[in-house]
């Protein structure tokens, strides 16, 4: 038996005592495939994981909306504005399904989001690189959206339940947004040679960030062995990135364009592509703040929430007139 206190926001300071019997009842439903629903009893360290999880998840997505939203005006064509248009809303969508799920943890918005602006919370570190081209916007489609999908399937058979069917329609999405972004590869690789020189400066770019999306190796993984035992995870990220990798090689090999990476082989025994040193230091450096746009996009995300002061405001003014209306 063991003790500890419920410090994440929303939720009063108290103690909870967990017995052996209730943590092993939990494992065996967790082990019998058995979804735990909001109002489960759960040990407290499974709902921390997922706060954490859920609410970095949701911060990634609409973080990500910014180095998207900066080509909005720029799109080479209305076709292509009203696609990329539709794309960054459904980011906005997925991050309000997500902070709706971690809400159902106990967790308020206002705490999520708080932490987002003072800069406590992460968010994915592939979102703090600039898009210097339009050929971006299709790598980061092809690339980003891509390794979302390969890390998010896995989450529709997520244990808890609200989270894994937020994923279903999440990932519905996210295919639609790697197409894209392969559409735009395609029509660049397709192209004059300059754009085919743009498409693979991008891949240049984009490639060692993308496989650093699915978090450090095994071996350095903190959180990696019990989120598999809880069923959160279903795959290490090792598992994953390979997948990312087999996949993409080959749909970079249609478009015409290299992969960035000397040491990039297939190997024939095991079907895989073996890969390069990921820079890990770089990676570090993102996540600590000192990426090239951490600072820029909080500053962003920042105006961007006082700017929209107004809007809560008169949202709060309707309700309480229209609570008094009911009341009277
Ligand atoms: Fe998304
Ligand atoms: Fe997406």
């Amino acid at each position: 038996m063991y003790t500890q206190g419920l410090d994440q926001g929303g939720r009063d300071q108290q103690a909870a005592v967990e017995t052996a019997e209730q943590l092993a009842a939990f494992q065996k439903r967790i082990d019998a495939e058995e979804k735990i629903e909001a109002k489960d009893w759960m040990p407290e360290a499974y709902r921390r994981t997922l706060v954490r999880q859920i609410s970095q998840h949701a911060h990634s997505e609409i973080i990500g909306m910014q180095p998207e939203g900066n080509w909005l005006t720029r799109a080479p064509s209305l076709k292509r504005k009203a696609i990329l248009l539709a794309k960054v809303q459904d980011e906005a969508g997925h991050g309000l399904y997500l902070y709706s799920a971690a809400e159902t943890l106990g967790v308020s918005r206002d705490q999520m989001v708080a932490d987002l602006l003072s800069g406590k919370a992460k968010y994915s570190s592939i979102f703090n690189y600039p898009t210097l081209s339009w050929a971006d916007i299709g790598a980061i489609g092809w690339l980003v959206d891509g390794a979302a999908i390969m890390n998010q399937i896995p989450l529709c058979r997520c244990s808890y339940g609200p989270y894994a069917r937020a994923m279903v329609r999440v990932c519905k999405e996210e295919s639609f947004h790697q197409r894209q972004g392969f559409d735009i590869m395609l029509n660049l690789c397709r192209g004059t040679d300059r754009q085919k020189a743009m498409a693979q400066d991008a891949l240049n770019r984009w490639w060692w960030p993308s496989l650093m999306m699915f978090g450090p190796n095994d071996s350095e993984s903190t959180h990696s062995a019990q989120s598999m035992a809880w069923k959160i995870k279903r795959f290490s990220n090792d598992e994953l990135r390979q997948k990312f990798v087999d996949v993409t090689v080959q749909q970079a090999a249609f478009l015409g364009i290299s992969v960035p990476d000397d040491d990039l082989k297939l190997d024939e025994a095991s079907g895989h592509y073996n890969y390069g040193e990921i820079d890990w230091q770089e990676f570090i450096d993102v996540i600590a703040g000192n990426g090239p746009c951490n600072q820029q996009r909080l500053d962003k995300r920042r105006r961007a929430h006082d700017d929209g002061d107004w809007v809560r405001e008169a949202a709060q003014a309707y309700a309480n007139k229209q609570a008094a209306r009911v009341a009277a």
